[in-house]
């Protein structure tokens, strides 16, 4: 396959480093972007000093910055970005930044990248663009202009991918619940299952927000990595080969799993008596969200391929050990 310079923008978040490690290994080099707000340095441990990756340090609102990066010395050809304020719950305390980062940078940097002739712009959509559509599997074309989504995080993604889809120009990932090893399970914002994780490895309870019968879409982030792999055209095993997408696609595994369900299995995998202990529901929560993925499966012959308890499995051992080394 032939190289490619690829612009990683949250390249020191979860899923931008795993996308990062993913590229590397497939020889292309990577500029990655990150200011840390709530990436890690040891997201990039695997790849930091590897001679096709290059780090810098800068805000995504950093336009000038990123003009410099991506007319280096060679051509960025890919642009990913992943940068973005990423909790649905911050965002309710501070539109006007999420507003900024997540939409008017990303509008910036998607300008940047058409004017510089790069191959193509993917965003990191967001299933939070729906809102509560009372769907039982949601399509893309379920968000429209009319649509209330329920967090600015949810609006300010929504804008982005609208303009990358009137555009012409790039792809829009709209991602479900992505999970796996490296997501970071000590934030208040954090993702259920690193949560539920760290609980029942330290056998206290888990902490169930409401009755534990809302669902998800639980999607392992090596299968969002190979999403992201084909909505650019790098991936050699998509067909046709290497042939960018345009708008927007959901990426989920479009099965059901109930937080109750969730906190079950990971129990048991994680060998805790730990109890569910039930707290009032978050405000802003959606009952049920499942993705219709039939479109990028239709685009690009799109399977994930980590069923749940695998996947599972694989987050508490990684958790078991690496969360316990984390700085
Ligand atoms: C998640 C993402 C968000 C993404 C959205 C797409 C995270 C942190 N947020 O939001 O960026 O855009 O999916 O749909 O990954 N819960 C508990 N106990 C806990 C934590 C959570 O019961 O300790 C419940 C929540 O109330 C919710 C469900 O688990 O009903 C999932 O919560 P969470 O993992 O935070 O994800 P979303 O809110 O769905």
């Amino acid at each position: 396959m032939h190289a490619s310079k690829c612009l990683v923008t949250g390249c020191a978040g979860f899923v931008g480093g795993h996308l990062c490690e993913k590229l590397l290994a497939m020889g292309h080099t990577v500029a990655g972007v990150d200011n840390f707000f709530s990436g890690h340095r040891r997201n990039m441990a695997s790849f930091a000093d590897h001679p096709g990756f290059r780090f810098y340090e800068t805000c995504v609102t950093r336009t000038d910055e990123l003009a410099k990066i991506l007319a280096g010395d060679v051509p960025v050809r890919v642009c990913f970005h992943l940068a973005a304020v990423v909790s649905v719950a911050w965002s309710m305390d501070h539109p006007d930044r999420t507003m900024e980062v997540n939409h008017r940078a990303s509008q910036r940097l998607h300008a940047l990248c058409r004017e510089q002739n790069l191959s193509t712009f993917v965003f990191a959509g967001s299933a939070a663009e729906y809102g509560e559509t009372g769907q039982a599997a949601i399509k893309e074309e379920a968000a429209g202009p009319g649509t209330v989504q329920l967090s600015p995080y949810g609006r300010a993604k929504y804008l982005t991918t609208s303009l990358v889809e009137q555009s012409g120009y790039g792809a829009s990932l709209r991602c479900f619940n992505i999970y796996g090893p490296r997501q970071d399970p000590a934030s208040p914002y954090s993702g259920v299952i690193s949560r539920f994780c760290m609980q029942a490895l330290a056998g206290e309870p888990v902490t169930i927000f409401g009755d534990g019968g809302q669902t998800r879409d639980f999607i392992h982030v090596a299968d969002v990595v190979r999403a992201y792999l084909l909505a650019a055209g790098l991936d050699d095993s998509a067909d046709p080969p290497g042939t960018p997408l345009h708008g927007a696609f959901n990426v989920g595994r479009g099965e059901s799993t109930s937080i109750l369900e969730l906190a079950s299995i990971i129990a048991e995998l994680a060998g805790s008596r730990s109890e569910p202990r039930f707290f009032p529901p978050r405000p802003g929560d959606i009952r049920h969200s499942l993705a219709d993925a039939g479109k990028l499966a239709a685009a690009t012959g799109f399977k994930p391929v980590t069923a749940m308890r695998p996947g599972l499995a694989d987050t508490v051992a990684w958790m078991r050990v690496g969360a316990a080394g984390q700085s």
